[in-house]
Parts: structure tokens; sequence; C-alpha cells
């Protein structure tokens, strides 16, 4: 087992000064002392210098392998030359226009070429803003009044859907029809009052709730959590049938999924939504997100039609993010996604072998570019089933692994990066065969 918390802390401490002194000096600017919640970690987090390729160098000079990678985001690593090439071509000419650029129809004729359930697309600040902006399309879209989700799955901060993300497992309701809970005090009464929660993977429950609701809900936002959640995959195939058939409108949110491979999760399970939500990987490492979806929905937003719903923003479809967005799908081609793969199939046997040694109950998974492990005697299919996993020793295997080099972090599972090497992983997994061992 890793050693004790008190110790790891100590340590850390004791090896990462500059950090701490950095973040005591934002204790009196910010709240925690930090400028976004995210950032927020034990000890204290860790001040980041530079970064390129899979590494990460701290104030201190310590060097960390990556597999955060920017909550996600930066699937091609850290710098990408091609992206940092096109950013400073884009730069060059100018900051921001507040006026269209052709980078715009590039990058939608990219995305649109890559998923055959995208007909058009819009930008957006953030994966956040995507979700608000789809919410809104599918309630005007069907004229009903509410929207449904999954327990355990995060689609951004707002109050229509940050509902029932890690709910307090003593108000949450029936494992089989989960009551709404606000994930904060101050959100809005409608927040629980306009949301149905939807249990994931069972398929009777989900029918029942969703026929009870046929005339209110307006559409299912779905996150497939692969690599995340072992959900079978035939699960969309069926979300698919019953929306199509209860005239409800299908949205997936592939803000994380897209890492399932060439055409995100979507084309892994086969399904075609009527709404796609992206963010992260689509802003190639600036802000950024994408609603894609038919022409049918995607139309409502057509300013040319007259009074219309609007979609916007100051920042979305800025140049330096879209400029950014497309260099990066251009350099995930498929042979990127085959090295992806080869990586993700050898962490996940070597964190097997590594449990297995160590005498640990673990479930392993993978798909794509993510990995996750859990200590749990039960396959981890949903949110009640997380609960059931020992997150304490997790959290020490993290810092464990701090010590050695190596950045992993709760809740988005190890991500990958091209950049990444056999060896990067191999070096994982006997940094977490020696932090299970170190106590
Ligand atoms: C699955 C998923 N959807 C939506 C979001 C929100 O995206 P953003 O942080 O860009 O607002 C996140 C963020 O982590 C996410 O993981």
């Amino acid at each position: 087992m890793p050693r004790p918390r008190e110790i790891l802390e100590d340590e850390i401490r004791r090896a990462t000064p500059r950090s701490l002194a950095q973040w005591k000096r934002g204790q009196a600017s910010m709240p925690g002392g930090v400028i976004k919640g995210a950032y927020w970690m034990t000890p204290h987090p860790l001040y980041v210098e530079r970064a390129e390729e899979c590494y990460l160098w701290d104030l201190d000079g310590r060097r960390y392998v990556d597999f955060t990678n920017h909550h996600t985001a930066m699937v091609l690593g850290h710098s990408p030359p091609s992206v940092i090439q096109a950013l400073n071509d884009a730069i060059g000419h100018g900051l921001g226009f507040g006026a269209p650029s052709t980078l715009e129809a590039d990058i939608a004729e990219e995305i649109v070429k890559r998923f055959p359930s995208i007909q058009k697309i819009r930008f957006t600040g953030s994966g956040t803003e995507s979700s608000l902006h789809a919410a809104r399309m599918a309630r005007a879209f069907t004229g009903r009044p509410k929207v449904a989700k999954f327990e355990g799955a995060y689609h951004g901060s707002h109050d229509v859907l940050e509902v029932s993300v890690a709910p307090p497992p003593e108000n949450a309701g029936p494992a089989d029809s989960p009551t709404p809970v606000a994930s904060w005090p101050g959100m809005a009464r409608t927040a629980e009052e306009d949301l149905v929660i939807l249990p994931y993977g069972q398929r009777e429950s989900v029918e029942l709730i969703l026929r009870e609701h046929e005339r209110e809900v307006a559409a299912v936002f779905f996150d497939g959590k692969p690599g995340i959640y072992d959900l079978d995959p035939d699960f969309a195939a069926f979300l698919r049938r019953i929306t199509r058939e209860l005239g409800m409108v299908l949205i997936m949110d592939e803000v994380v999924s897209f890492r399932a491979g060439y055409g995100g999760y979507q084309e892994m399970v086969g399904v075609q939504p009527d709404l796609t939500l992206f963010a992260k990987i689509m802003g190639g490492g600036l802000p950024g997100g994408v609603i894609g979806g038919s022409s049918q929905l995607m139309d409502l937003l057509d300013n040319s039609a007259g009074p219309t719903l609007n979609q916007s923003g100051t920042f979305s479809g800025n140049h330096l993010t879209l400029a950014a967005g497309l260099a990066t799908l251009r350099a995930l081609t498929p042979e990127v996604y085959a090295h992806l793969d080869e990586l993700r199939e050898r962490l996940v046997s070597g964190l097997r072998g590594a449990f297995r040694k160590a005498g640990l109950p673990a479930q392993v998974r993978g798909v794509g570019s993510i990995v996750s492990f859990d200590l749990a005697e039960r396959p981890v299919m949903d949110y009640r089933s997380s609960l059931d996993t020992d997150r304490e020793t997790v959290d020490l295997i993290r810092m464990e692994l701090l010590l050695r080099g190596y950045l992993i972090a709760a809740g988005l599972g190890l991500s990958l990066c091209s950049p990444m090497k056999t060896d990067h992983v191999d070096g994982l997994v006997d940094a977490i065969a020696e932090a299970l061992a170190a106590g």
C-alpha cells in the first residue's frame, strides 16, 4: 500500500517549495489561492513553468510525465509544432476581429467530414456553453420544457445540467429512478424541477422514466464515458431507438469521449445522435466548444431567417481557437489513433498485472486514449458503483506518483497523448507498482 497521507503531503511540500510559496501568495487575492476550482489539489497546487510533448516542468524544476493533459484536451501533447505554427500564423493576422475569417468554413468542413451525424456546426466558448445552448435548442425544437441526463454525468457548469453529478447517496433516491439533486447551493430551483435523472445502463428503468415524462422531455443528454464507466456499447443504440420513438432529441456529449477514436464514441457504438457537443480537443488547447448536428436542428440558429434562437458569445469562434482546433483535427490521423490504441492496451494490461501482483482487487478499463482504474471488487458501471471504490487509496497513489514524476488526476482517467512512447506507459506502471509497495 502507499505511505500514509501525512508523510506524503509533507514530502510533497518539501519537494516543491516554490509551488507552495506561490500558492500561499495567491491566498490573499484568490479564493482558496487558485484562479479556478479545478486547480486545487492536496497538499497544494503545482505551478507549471513550461509544457512540452508529454512533460510538464514545475517552478521547482521537477519534470512530470503528464497523464492529465490539460483536463484531457491535449491529445497531441503540449505545444505540438503544427498547432504552434498554425497559431503563430493566425496571431500574425491579429488577436481577434469580432468578424468572421476563412478559418470558420475550414474547420466546419473538417468536422462535418468526420462525423456523419453532423451537417452543420457552431462554435461556442466552452463545453459548458455548448450544453447550455443545446438544451435551449432542444426545448425550442420540441416545445417541451424539461431535459433528461444521467446520474454521474457532467455536461458543464450551469443551472440546467449541473444536477446529480455526484450527489450524496442519502439524497439521491433509488438507484433505478434517481432523484434530481442540485450540485451546489445557490442554484435556481428550476435546476431540479426541470430535469429528469436517468440511471446509466438500466434500459428498463430508463424506458419507464422517459415514457412517464414523454410529453415533458425535450432531450436526453448522454455521455458514454468510454474508459471511465464499463457501459454496454449497445446502450447508446437503445437510447437512439427510444428517443426517436418518443420524439426526444438525443444529445451526445463528446467533450471527452471524442477520444474514443477518429469518429468519437458515436462511431465506436454506431449511433448517430441529433446533436453532438464538443470542447477541449476541438479548441486545440485554446478555449472553445462546438455544437454540431442535423441541418434541421442547427438551422434553428439561422440568423438570416429572421428573429431566431440566437447563439453567439464575444470569443466564440475566435480565429485563434479555430486555427488551433483545425491544426489539431488535421493532425489526428488514423495513424495517431493506432499509436494511442497501442499505448492504451499496454497500459491496461500493465496496470492489471501491477494490481494483481500487489494482491489488490482493481478494475481497469480503457477505451480510445482514456484508461482508468478503481480499487474495487466489482466493475464500475455507473455513479452508484463508483461509490463502492477505495478513493482514498487512489489519492495516496496519486501523491506517490507525483513524487516519482508522474501526474494523474481523479475523475477524468489517465489520458494518453500522441508524443508518449511505450517507455512512458511502462514507467507509469512501474511507478504504480512502487507506490503500492511503498507503505
Ligand atoms: C463530459 C464533459 N462535458 C462537458 C464539459 C464542460 O466543458 P468545459 O469545461 O469546456 O465547459 C466537461 C468538462 O470537463 C466534460 O468533461
